[in-house]
């Protein structure tokens, strides 16, 4: 039986004037954590925790009928529990609710999500997506959600199936995760769903003009419609040393095994770059007590996204931690057993992780000649310059109406949104893909959130104290807020992003 913390009894009734003015209360029937929700005069009662990485929904914030996850800005329906936005997938369940007099009761009876109608019109025979990471899976997730019922290939050059990437440097590789939470989905989700994974499979060229994908070894694979979802691949510098085999990057699971096979035996690791990657791996593998120092050019870490002030503040948690930092400096060549610094400087190191950006895979666009400007152009409904192409993800610059600009990111959730809304596009449901970009990261037990996108500032705004741990950074240009960066204030985070939606809506 939950004990009194996580709320009332629902089933008992509650008084509507004991409903929290955000709308929102936590309580629970029988074995499960419910949560109810007040909109107007209306109430409804779904799952309390999000199917994500079950944060607690009534914590969050309303936006109609739906609640949005203070952790990583899921989105619910409070009339089904469907999870309408990445990173969730899975719905919550969904309760019936009656109103007797000025008490609400959830009186049980979850509901089942409806059955979507059969999609009507043209839809596409064969759709083919490249690549099988965030936006290709949410995209193929999204598809069969819909009701999609015609071929649906996922060809990637991975080794495993898509995998929750950004717990790679976090939990796994810190290892408080298990390696069986890392996968999106089980491999039997792929075959109970006809989606065609095919694991280990390289394309190497794409024709627009026969509709035809070719891979590796030769064989060729039509399509009507086709997914570039390619994402980025690290960056290695060229300086002696950089394919010693102690010299890791990371950017899949068998990057991140093989890092931990190595702190079996390794103490001492060096981290080039101070890259959300770098800090976030330097922060895992301190957890596992590893002596790690961070080399890198900058004068702060994370200054140019961040600014110096939460920059410096990064910079004194891992320092805390017992990370040690040589900015302004670089490592220059790698030994065996050490690295030198620009500066002349030895480290010892028995394990190099190179974190030091990353470059999106836009070679199969560019050999097929379509658009590209430092990535692949896409327009608003994440079309490429030839005719039934897409492109989401790392690789997708896109027209961000927000800031007006043309941007393309690296994030999780705006590669899964992404891959959501081309998923609709392909089936000629045609939704624009306006989306406010979203991120987090991860430094030890503090999470950093940040709305929009700023490339650049005039003005910097903080609320509340960096150092606690508890402040609303506003990044300001000509008077407008371009993004938001937050810790310990997810209502604030969310409703940002919900007003910077709104503008563009
Ligand atoms: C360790 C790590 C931690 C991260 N943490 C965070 C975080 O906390 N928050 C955040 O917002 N973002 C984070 N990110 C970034 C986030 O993971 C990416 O933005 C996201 O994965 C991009 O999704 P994508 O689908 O574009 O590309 P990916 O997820 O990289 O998927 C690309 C897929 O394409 C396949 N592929 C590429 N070329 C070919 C080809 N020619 N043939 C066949 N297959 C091909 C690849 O094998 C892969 O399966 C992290 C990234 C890493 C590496
Ligand atoms: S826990 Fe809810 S979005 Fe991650």
């Amino acid at each position: 039986m939950p004990d009194a913390e996580q709320g009332p009894d629902l089933s008992l009734g509650i008084a509507v004037s004991d409903i929290p003015t955000n709308g929102l209360l936590r309580g629970y029937v029988g074995e499960d954590a419910v949560l109810l929700a007040r909109v107007g005069g209306d109430y409804f009662a779904i799952g309390a925790s999000c199917t994500h990485y079950g944060g607690p929904l009534a914590d969050g914030v309303l936006d109609g009928h739906t609640v949005r996850c203070p952790w990583h800005h899921a989105c619910f329906s409070l009339r089904t529990g469907e999870a309408l936005r990445a990173p969730a997938f899975d719905p919550v369940a969904s309760w019936t609710v009656e109103q007797r007099g000025e008490r609400i009761f959830v009186t049980g009876n979850a509901k089942a999500l409806p059955t979507r109608n059969p999609l009507s019109g043209k839809v596409p025979s064969r759709i083919v997506i490249v690549g099988g990471g965030a936006a290709g899976f949410a995209a193929a997730e999204q598809l069969r959600r819909d009701g999609y019922e015609g071929s649906l290939v996922m060809l990637s050059d991975d080794a495993d199936p898509p995998v929750d990437r950004p717990n790679l440097s976090k939990d796994y590789l810190a290892g408080a995760a298990q390696e069986e939470w890392v996968p999106l989905r089980p491999r039997d989700w792929y075959r109970e769903n006809a989606i065609e994974l095919r694991l280990n499979t390289k394309v190497s060229k794409i024709d627009p003009q026969s509709r035809e994908v070719e891979l590796a070894d030769g064989r060729r694979l039509p399509y009507d419609r086709l997914l570039l979802a390619t994402g980025a691949e690290p960056v290695r510098l060229a300086i002696p040393g950089a394919d010693l085999p102690h010299v890791h990057v990371l950017r899949t699971l068998k990057d991140c095994r093989a890092i931990i096979a190595a702190t079996e035996s390794a103490r001492r690791v060096v981290v080039i770059g101070a890259s959300f990657i770098g800090l976030e791996a330097a922060a895992a593998l301190r957890t596992r007590k590893l002596d790690v120092h961070v080399a890198a050019p900058e004068k702060r870490p994370l200054e140019r996204v961040f600014g110096a002030e939460l920059g410096d503040f990064v910079r004194s948690l891992h320092e805390e931690k017992g990370v040690v930092f040589h900015l302004e400096n670089t490592v220059v060549a790698i030994e065996p057993n050490k690295v030198t610094l620009k500066n002349g400087q030895i480290l010892d190191a028995d394990l190099v992780i190179m974190g030091v950006g990353v470059r999106p895979r836009t070679q199969l666009a560019e050999q097929a000649g379509l658009k590209l400007d430092r990535g692949v152009l896409v327009n608003e409904y994440l079309e490429t310059s030839a005719a039934d192409a897409f492109a989401a993800g790392d690789i997708a610059r896109w027209p961000d109406r927000y800031s007006g600009e043309s941007i393309r990111v690296e994030h999780w959730v705006v590669a899964e949104r992404q891959g959501q809304a081309v998923a609709r596009t392909m089936l000629g449901i045609g939704i624009r893909y306006d989306g406010v970009p979203f991120f987090w990261s991860q430094h030890y037990d503090v999470p950093i959130h940040y709305v929009g996108h700023a490339a650049d500032w005039d003005a910097l705004d903080i609320e509340g104290d960096i150092a606690s741990r508890d402040c609303v950074l506003r990044y300001r240009k000509g008077g407008k807020v371009l993004a938001v960066a937050s810790i310990h204030r997810d209502v604030d985070s969310l409703t940002a992003e919900i007003a910077m939606e709104r503008e563009v809506a």
